[in-house]
């Protein structure tokens, strides 16, 4: 089986309110679909979540009754496009069943608490693609807080011990440094703790899920019970299929049992 995160950077616009990338989802559909593999699909909220988000603060749980308008757009808006991504799915001919995060799952301190697994397993043995999401969900503590898709897909890859686990990106990867302003900056193809630990810290744009620094700490917890984690760009047609037959592909990878 395999795990696959479909970020929000890739399927919406992130800095664009509710901006859908339609050819690009049914592009990497069309990929998954030719890869033919068991596959349970975790997409991001990019711009139909983030940015109510952060102006709510929803990351930090309730602290004020006026944040409460802000919960129910992000839940209506993250479904919206969560429909979205089911329809393109339905339609290149996977079938696929939505377990919104907001009725399968709760949080404890922002740390993903219940996770209704039982489910995923009853569906995937159904030969249905259960697809789920970043949103916002209860917390125990702090009432509510934001479940993001890098939570689920740690939790699911600790249940599911998926052969290879793939985050699809904006980016090619991890670079030393920023390839934006450094020409010398490279690909990190294999992260190791050490390449992990000395990399420059810096913050790309708002996001209320933390940056890529936190994705690798999960890659690291994921290919440390497994399969390997790996990130790569989901912009570049094929890179998706040919991380789903297997192959090696321009992306980072944590390997499995390195860690
Ligand atoms: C964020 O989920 C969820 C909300 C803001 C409601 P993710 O953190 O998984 O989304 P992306 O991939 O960064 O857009």
């Amino acid at each position: 089986m395999m795990l696959v995160k479909l970020g929000g950077s890739v399927i919406t616009d992130k800095v664009r309110y509710r901006t859908f990338r339609e050819e690009v989802l049914s592009r990497l559909v069309d990929e998954i679909t030719s890869a033919q593999k068991e596959i349970i699909l975790v997409h991001g909220a990019g711009s139909f979540g983030h940015i109510i988000a952060a102006q709510h603060q929803l990351q930090h749980g309730f602290s004020d009754i006026s944040q409460i308008a802000g919960v129910a757009k992000v839940m209506e808006d993250v479904r919206e496009l969560d429909l979205k991504v089911l329809k393109v799915l339905n339609l290149g001919g996977l079938p696929s069943v939505s377990l919104p995060p907001s009725a399968v799952a709760s949080l404890r301190c922002g740390e993903l608490d219940d996770l209704n697994v039982e489910m995923f397993r009853r569906y995937l043995e159904l030969g249905m693609c259960p697809v789920t999401f970043g949103d916002v969900v209860l917390d125990r503590e702090r009432r509510f807080g934001i479940c993001s898709g890098d939570q689920l897909m740690e939790r699911l890859a600790r249940e599911f011990r998926p052969e290879r686990v793939i985050f699809c990106s904006d980016v090619d990867g991890v670079f030393t440094a920023d390839p934006a302003r450094d020409p010398d900056a490279e690909l990190i193809e294999t992260v190791s703790r050490e390449t992990l630990d000395a990399l420059p810290r810096t913050k790309r744009c708002a996001d209320v899920t933390g940056s890529i620094f936190g994705k690798l700490e999960t890659m690291m917890r994921i290919a440390s019970w497994g399969g390997d984690a790996i990130v790569l760009n989901g912009g570049i047609p094929g890179r998706l299929e040919a991380a789903l037959r297997g192959e090696t592909v321009v992306g980072s990878k944590v390997v499995s049992g390195t860690v």
